[in-house]
């Protein structure tokens, strides 16, 4: 459609490294350290990680690899790709379908992750610990309830995010991964050595990998997969986005394979970071949401060092949800970047604005806002479980048709970078057209309650 208009170079990754870490800054994310070892706690521990691991190998990968051919391809953003592939078909509105998932997302991501800076602050000071911990719920509860702080570190937090994208691919969003990529891996690494060597740690390695498939229901089994597109990032063209600016000469199975070990070892390392501690104080493993926020916190409390831990820990999370928050503010920016022809420094500021205003009501229905619902939910959680529920399953399964179906098989393991007759381009192939569509639409019955 706007085919001719988009002459400018494009920006490019300066190097395979660059973004493999960028790609890999995606995934790991609040998903990984908020939200697997939370839902890994209600859903029964290691009898759900490994359906989880099944997922991420039969399903996630083939989709990640899938996003990535389809950007790399096009050299374009989620809604021009499909425009690009196949033109004059509906199938662009996969990509607009993201650029919508990305502003919910960002939202309330950004609530989250001003959360984790506020903790990382009040960790710092000594506050948060002198907290007594059988009053930690009521603080979280009393900080997420308040009007204001919350809504100060958001715009805190989404200002750094803003100011990261505003300098493009290579000098903003490459440069910030590769700094803050391998600070992640050092702050988790000496937060899983800490936790795995306390006294009693061994009840909750046991629980992270000692299976009991009896605790498993189909409930887990579609959390398990939900939670993979959103871990892997997948659904909303964060991937086919990342992927456009991929050089010809990098290798995308290799590429996606490595970016969903890296995610899902980062989940299991934050399981490990977590568990043998909590149940080496005698906490509850199942405590939801407020696991981080409110039985860790208790947890650093009764552990030697445990302020300078807790520091590490929020500004652990805080820089993992950066990372993540800037590829899902990048889809949008890049889509009216093109579409509108609006500079990345307009596109940026004003999108990264419209999504921070958006997640103003996300914040206050924690709190002042509590009794508005939407079928009977809180803003926050219609706002995520339209997202993550809805609209990411939804747009998984569009691409997996999509690259399966719609591309055909030839053209579609050209642009995948498989040879003629090569294995795993045969077993990519299967996944995209049966297992995917198969087992995503579960899903996505299941979360709309039609089953
Ligand atoms: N993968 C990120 C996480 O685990 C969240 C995310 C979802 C990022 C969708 C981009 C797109 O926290």
């Amino acid at each position: 459609m706007s085919q001719g208009l988009e002459q400018q170079a494009r920006e490019q990754w300066k190097s395979r490294t660059g973004f493999m870490l960028a790609a890999m800054g995606s995934a790991i994310g609040l998903g990984n350290i908020w939200k697997f070892p939370y839902i890994t706690g209600e859903y029964g521990g290691s009898a759900f990680i490994i359906v989880y691991l099944i997922c991420i190998a039969l399903i996630g990968v083939p989709v990640m690899l899938a996003e990535f051919a389809v950007g790399r391809k096009t050299q374009k953003d989620a809604v021009g790709s499909f425009q690009e592939l196949t033109p004059g078909k509906p199938w662009f509105v996969t990509g607009l379908f993201g650029v919508m998932a990305a502003f919910l997302i960002l939202s309330f991501y950004g609530v989250v992750a001003g959360w984790a800076l506020s903790y990382t602050t009040k960790a710092m000071s000594g506050d948060l610990l002198a907290v007594p911990g059988e009053q930690m719920a009521d603080h979280f509860g009393g900080f997420i309830g308040n009007a204001l702080s919350p809504l100060l570190w958001q715009t805190l937090f989404m200002a750094i995010v803003i100011i990261v994208v505003v300098r493009g691919i290579k000098e903003g969003i490459e440069k910030w991964n590769k700094i803050l990529m391998p600070t992640l891996g050092v702050l988790l690494v000496i937060l899983v050595i800490r936790s795995v060597t306390l006294p009693g740690a061994g009840e909750g390695i046991a629980f992270l990998f000692s299976p009991d498939f009896s605790a498993l229901s189909g409930e887990a089994v579609l959390v398990a997969l939900g939670h993979a597109f959103f871990s892997l990032s997948l659904g909303m063209g964060t991937m086919i986005t990342y992927g456009s600016y991929v050089p010809k000469n990098v290798n995308l199975p290799t590429a996606a394979t490595g970016v969903s070990i890296a995610d899902t070892g980062f989940a299991l390392l934050a399981g490990l970071a977590i568990f043998p501690a909590v149940f080496a104080f005698g906490m509850d493993p199942a405590a939801g949401p407020g696991l981080i926020f409110i039985t860790l916190p208790a947890v650093f409390e009764l552990m030697p060092f445990g302020q300078f831990f807790a520091v590490l820990f929020f500004l652990l999370i805080s820089v993992a949800a950066l990372t993540s928050a800037i590829s899902i503010l990048e889809v949008p920016v890049a889509y009216f970047m093109r579409k509108f022809e609006w500079t990345r420094k307009k596109a940026t500021w004003i999108l990264g604005t419209i999504i921070f205003l958006f997640g103003i009501p996300s914040s206050l229905s924690l709190g002042a806002w509590g009794e508005f619902t939407i079928f009977g939910k809180v803003f926050f959680d219609a706002v995520d479980f339209l997202a993550s529920y809805i609209l990411l399953p939804l747009g998984g399964l569009c691409i997996a048709l999509f690259t399966g179906w719609a591309l055909g098989k030839q053209k579609s393991l050209e642009i995948g970078g498989f040879g003629e007759g090569s294995v795993w381009g045969k077993l990519w192939i299967f996944s995209l057209r049966f297992i995917s569509p198969v087992l995503v639409a579960l899903v996505l019955l299941y979360s709309t309650g039609i089953i």
